[in-house]
């Protein structure tokens, strides 16, 4: 094993560039989030559209609470502005499902409190001091505040995926592209490499620290599975077999009566999907999207493969085999570019497998970064020398065998939440969020 090496990063360190960076990204964040709160009417922002989710209400007035709690009062030391709502917009005080009973700000009156909470900010991080203390080193409240954000947006648009009646938000698709005809699996060597980072400013605690990880070689997907090749398990009778599935899995499918990824129908002999709001026709090279841990484990157990660790997700990802040094990105070291990555909500859905060649890892995996989140075999554990940071209930709660990793991040995900290290979780059951998956196999198999 090698020692971890020190991190690439775009550490700012000028007061000036770190708060433009700042203000940009909340500025990002805050636009979509109007975006998404903009698009229906009162009542449809007030209503519980599944019992998965909270009312888009509730996540504008969390944001601005959030925002409030730890940008105003934690860094800036200013007094509560409404200390009495803090305990309806506490996530651990309330589950979702209970949500929409609270006595909660109507949506005037959330969006003037986000608001009225982001002009203050905007007014604190004139003269905000990016030293002292870990939380303001590098802006990185100002950070984890815009990454928080993205991922009520993300949450925001699930719940526009799951809200029944017409459409209400258009984008474009992605552009289309010739069929990949590159090879299905690249081989990743076996040996050491650094996973997890120390230096990235605005990484969260479960992605800390940077750690030397040791794999075995694998083969891995060269894209994401397809719906095509999802259906193709399907036909074959791949709800229907139980050898496919860990035990768990099957009797999920079995009494939810499962035989298909979620908003799939289908009519006429053609499979048809519902994505917000419009019903079309399953486009065969898309990534599959809308599937289960349970779902994507069988599937790769049919195709005679296996899911990747989350270790070997990373390797596949960050290692550069010319240099044995992790990279930020698969690309590189810079930030996405539109043409690397299918990130930040620019269109509705997946990206034809094989897109953005721009974007391949140095050993030629495509579209690890956004896309699709992609399940691991792994549980969601801590890292090696992790410390909770700046609360245990951002990561530590979560720690077990009853969450799994989902890494890459979606179309849906902004960029300022989405790196080479972050490290997402749910439920092996969870199917409404934008996941689908890649397969992998030992080398020797
Ligand atoms: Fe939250």
């Amino acid at each position: 094993m090698t020692a971890p090496e020190t991190d690439p990063t775009t550490t700012e360190t000028d007061p000036e560039a770190l708060r433009n960076r700042a203000l940009a990204s909340l500025t990002a964040a805050r636009d979509r989030t109007t975006l998404l709160t903009t698009c229906v009417d009162e009542p449809d922002l007030t209503a519980q559209h599944s019992p998965l989710m909270s009312p888009l209400v509730w996540d504008l007035a969390h944001i601005g609470n959030q925002e409030e709690l730890w940008l105003l009062r934690t860094v800036g030391g200013r007094e509560a502005m409404r200390p009495e709502i803090d305990g309806l917009y506490d996530a651990f005080e309330h589950p979702r499902a209970e949500r929409p009973r609270l006595p909660l700000l109507p949506p005037e009156e959330a969006r003037r409190y986000a608001a009225e909470v982001r002009g203050r900010v905007t007014d604190l991080l004139e003269d905000a001091d990016f030293h002292g203390t870990r939380l303001t080193e590098s802006g990185f409240a100002f950070g984890m505040i815009a990454q928080h954000e993205q991922q009520h947006d993300e949450t925001m648009l699930i719940t526009h995926q799951l809200r029944k009646g017409p459409a209400v938000l258009t984008a474009p698709d992605p552009e289309p592209v010739q069929a990949f005809t590159g090879p299905a699996e690249v081989l990743v060597p076996g040996g050491p490499f650094t996973m997890g980072t120390s230096d990235e400013p605005w990484a969260l605690d479960n992605e800390r620290p940077a750690h030397p990880r040791e794999v075995e070689p694998f083969w891995i997907d060269t894209t994401p599975v397809t719906n095509a090749a999802y259906q193709a398990f399907i036909e074959d009778g791949g709800y229907d077999t139980e050898r496919w599935w860990a035990p768990e899995g099957w009797a999920h499918v079995r009494q939810h009566a499962v035989d298909a990824p979620l908003f799939w129908r289908r009519e006429g002999g053609q499979w048809l999907r519902r994505r917000f709001g419009i019903t079309e026709p399953v486009p065969p090279d898309e990534p599959v999207l809308h599937v289960s841990w349970y779902e994507a484990d069988a599937y790769a157990r049919w195709a005679g493969r296996r899911l990747p660790t989350e270790t070997e997700w990373e390797k596949a990802a960050r290692f550069d085999p010319a240099t044995g040094r992790s990279r930020r990105y698969p690309w590189g070291d810079t930030d996405p570019a539109p043409d690397q990555a299918n990130l930040g909500q620019r269109h509705l859905g997946p990206a034809p497998a094989g897109s953005y060649p721009a974007g391949e890892s140095p050993l030629g995996v495509r579209q690890l970064i956004g896309d699709v989140w992609e399940w691991t075999a792994s549980d969601f554990l801590p890292y090696p020398g992790f410390r909770a940071f700046p609360y245990k209930e951002y990561s530590e709660v979560f720690f077990g065998p009853e969450y799994k990793v989902l890494r890459g991040g979606s179309f849906a995900v902004d960029a300022v939440a989405c790196r080479g290290t972050f490290r997402n979780w749910d439920y092996p059951i969870r199917r409404q969020i934008f996941c689908g998956f890649r397969t992998a196999r030992s080398e020797a198999v």
